[in-house]
């Protein structure tokens, strides 16, 4: 099977330059979010996130500070009256892209019914809109995400729980292992991400034996190939494309 991150890890880092947005910063950057909220949205995130990516804290001192920076960021949504309904129309206005070599990816796990579980400390209804738009959301895709709780009205009112930071992406948050039970016939999993946080994405598997974790080191390069190195047994620079992941899965399901 194979396990993955979102933002930045299925989604672009960057194009031509410029940054691409988190699904969290294409709500915060829709026509829907007030100048006010957006301001204090990037104060945030200007804030919080070299947190996130500082090579020299530790994640026990990063946790409560992405409790945080998620805990405020959601409430500010949640008082901009965002409906439903909006949700379609504000990813298509968006500059989100994913990388090159998605739909080779998405079509070649589903083809050969492997399942592919997308762990995401983003939001969910968001990503999920994304690849759906994108015509990948097939039936082997599952997500576990923070996702939207909308009132009778369709308007969003808070977040469901547990929150899902960068760092407690682990079986905490997976609620029992009933997921990965059923697929406890699955001993090899690749993992995708593109933080730190994203190694233990695959504690709750049962059934492990072999397991190729693949790091897309977008920010901070010189200062965190270090760990990177040690921590993921790919490192990949500079490579907004999927061909890395592609070219094993090729290998793998149709050359063996
Ligand atoms: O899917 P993934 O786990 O990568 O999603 C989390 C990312 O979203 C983090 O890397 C963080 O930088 C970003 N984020 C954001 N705005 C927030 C909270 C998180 O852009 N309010
Ligand atoms: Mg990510």
């Amino acid at each position: 099977m194979v396990i993955s991150d979102f933002d930045m890890t299925l989604s672009r880092f960057g194009c031509n330059g410029r940054r691409c947005p988190t699904s969290h910063n294409i709500l915060d950057n829709s026509h829907v979010v007030s100048e006010d909220g957006k301001k204090k949205l990037k104060d945030l995130l200007h804030y919080y996130y070299p947190i996130e990516i500082d090579p020299d804290r530790t994640l026990e001192e990063k946790r409560p500070l992405m409790v945080e920076w998620w805990s405020r960021a959601h409430d500010l949504l949640s008082q901009q009256k965002i409906l439903k309904g909006d949700i379609a129309q504000i990813v298509r206005e968006s500059d989100v892209m994913l990388r090159d070599g998605f739909n080779e990816l998405f079509d070649q796990l589903h083809e050969y019914d492997v399942p592919l579980f997308i762990f995401s400390a983003g939001v969910g209804d968001i990503l999920e809109e994304i690849i759906r738009q994108a015509n990948v959301f097939h039936p082997n895709v599952n997500v576990v995400s923070n996702y939207m709780d909308f009132d009778d009205n369709g308007v969003l009112r808070c977040f469901k729980g547990p929150l899902i930071h960068t760092y407690n992406k682990n079986n905490t948050v997976l609620q029992g292992t009933e997921y990965f039970q059923q697929l406890s016939t699955r001993t090899s999993i690749i993992l995708l991400g593109d933080s730190m946080g994203d190694l233990t994405m695959a504690d709750g598997v049962p059934s492990v034996e072999n397991i190729l974790k693949i790091g897309f080191l977008n920010d901070k390069v010189e200062e965190q190939r270090g760990k990177y190195l040690d921590a993921y047994d790919i490192v990949l620079e500079s490579d907004e494309t999927l061909d890395v992941v592609n070219g094993i899965l090729r290998y793998i399901l149709i050359e063996t």
